[in-house]
């Protein structure tokens, strides 16, 4: 269904605009992981992270540079020496390196550093010569680009170009943009400015009026060629144009835009999944393409039509998108086998040590659970690839519940290898968990997010919890699975405290503290 017309080229930045919404900070393992997904996939260009930012961002960065088969691996960069050499030391290891500098071109972000507009042209004509003299690939953006003013915007843009810039990236950075303006403003530039022709312009939107993904499809019909996206959407605020959205839209209204990118749409599901699980942001379940209802056909009416010709309610298929179709679910007299088969299928490779772990957390499972589907081997997996340090275990918990409250929850855990004991009350069962969890480590940091999903259908459906929390800048996520919902929360609870502990030990506060916000 592909043509063999344009090439619209997909540049991810799940790793770094993503990685940057409060919340979804992954670990370093988990970012070499995605990334590794994202170049399997086909993704033209991985924007890694922002190098200045932290020692962790620079060393993901570093690392994704020398594993990276395939894509062009990207860092962001502030309009600032430092920055851009910071960014190179990263990035340089790559086979295909790119640096990305930008500045904030509006008024209201001109205002930030106090530059006047003949200022901020010199700054621009200095930093990307610069990055040019270090990397042959230089992509520039002017920041908050839809609401700078056309003739200074076109001003800036020339500037970047004479002075090396190979991609010029149009960022509808607070999501105001409609598609119409977005086209526009594309074609416009692409006639206006010199040298355009010499550069691939990029669109890179948020999705604040829920238009990220109109307003991309927009520019690459006016003329852009880099769409700059995320899986699932991720990133800060309403987040960013889905990758999954455009590539499909491409792919299934191939007669309308007449474009391809050298996506590998069946691995979709697996890496949305990934994602979901590292940062701790569930897919909505109506979400387009990767959310868990997007294939589901729930009414009389609809599964009728389906049974008799899939297309009548179907516009792409769920293989498309790396969706296997009805699969069998395993249960109790399964055997490590079929669990890795299925696991693999799932998209998860293991170790014969972790595939050990996994099979005993299963086999526990399937004697609670008569049967274990894949959205709970799923749930299973989020808990168990986590290969962190565990100073806190819970060993035990009960909880007395009843319509007379208060609630009170018993928990033995053990704290460094040594196991304590206390009992505490609390306003609900998982009050009275945190509570007890609270009292034998006594911390400072906040829950910011508490949110439970049922996994799938039926009483004996398991929770999955995640929390997020946060002490002095530094925030956490913490997830589990189980068939009691409080023994989940408990999970989730600690896991995210042995995370933070991580990061204690380490210092340092979070990517998004030292945020392109910070333009100086
Ligand atoms: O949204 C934005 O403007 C950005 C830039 C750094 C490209 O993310
Ligand atoms: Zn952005």
């Amino acid at each position: 269904m592909t043509s063999t017309q344009d090439h619209v080229l997909i540049f991810d930045t799940t790793l770094r605009d993503g990685e940057q919404s409060p919340g979804a900070t992954m670990t370093h393992s988990e970012k070499l992981e995605i990334a590794q997904l994202l170049d399997e996939m086909g993704v033209d260009i991985i924007e890694a992270g922002f190098p200045i930012a932290s020692e962790g961002d620079f060393a993901a960065v570093s690392e994704i540079a020398k594993q990276s088969e395939n894509s062009v691996i990207c860092g962001l960069a502030r309009a600032q020496l430092p920055d851009i050499d910071r960014c190179w030391e990263a990035v340089k290891h790559a086979r295909q390196p790119r640096i990305h500098t930008f500045i904030g071109t509006s008024p209201l972000h001109r205002a930030i550093p106090n530059l006047t507009q003949d200022e901020m042209v010199e700054r621009i004509e200095q930093t990307v010569a610069h990055a040019r003299n270090l990397c042959d690939n230089v992509q520039w953006s002017p920041m908050d680009a839809t609401r700078t003013e056309y003739d200074y915007l076109c001003r800036v843009i020339e500037a970047a170009i004479r002075n090396g810039a190979t991609t010029i990236n149009i960022p509808a950075t607070v999501g105001y943009t409609a598609p119409r303006e977005s086209a526009e403003l594309i074609a416009r530039l692409i006639k206006d400015v010199p040298g355009a022709e010499d550069v691939v312009f990029a669109t890179h939107c948020h999705n604040d009026l829920g238009m990220a993904t109109a307003n991309s499809l927009a520019a690459v019909e006016a003329g852009a060629r880099q769409i700059e996206c995320t899986i699932n959407g991720l990133g800060e605020r309403a987040g960013n144009t889905a990758l999954e959205e455009v590539v499909m839209a491409l792919r299934v209204r191939n007669d309308i835009m007449p474009f391809r990118t050298g996506i590998d749409s069946t691995k979709i599901m697996n890496i949305s999944r990934r994602v979901a699980s590292v940062s701790g942001f569930a897919v909505q379940f109506n979400k387009a393409i990767v959310g868990k209802n997007a294939f589901a056909h729930e009414s009389g009416i609809h599964q009728d039509g389906m049974l008799k010709n899939a297309e009548t309610f179907e516009i792409m298929r769920p293989e498309d998108v790396g969706l296997a179709g009805t699969s069998l679910p395993l249960g109790k007299h399964s055997g490590r086998a079929a669990l890795r088969a299925k696991l693999e299928d799932l998209g998860f490779e293991l170790g014969d040590n972790q595939l050990k772990d996994v099979f005993v957390r299963f086999k526990e499972l399937a004697d609670r659970k008569k049967e274990v589907f894949d959205d709970d081997l799923i749930a299973l997996m989020r808990t168990s690839t986590d290969s962190e340090a565990e100073r806190l275990k819970i060993v035990k918990l009960a909880v007395r519940c009843g319509t007379e409250g208060p609630q009170v929850a018993d928990l033995v855990m053990e704290i460094d290898g040594t196991t304590h004991q206390t009992t505490q009350m609390g306003d609900g069962p998982v009050d009275a968990t945190f509570n007890a969890v609270k009292a034998l480590f006594d911390h400072e940091a906040r829950l910011q997010l508490y949110q439970v999903h049922a996994v799938t259908e039926g009483t004996d459906a398991q929770a999955t919890v995640s929390v997020r929390m946060e002490e002095d800048g530094r925030i956490v996520t913490g997830q589990s699975a189980d068939t009691d919902t409080v023994v989940a929360s408990a999970k989730a609870y600690v896991h995210a405290l042995n995370r933070l502990l991580v990061r204690r030990e380490k210092g340092g506060t979070d990517t998004a503290e030292v945020s392109y916000k910070v333009v100086t």
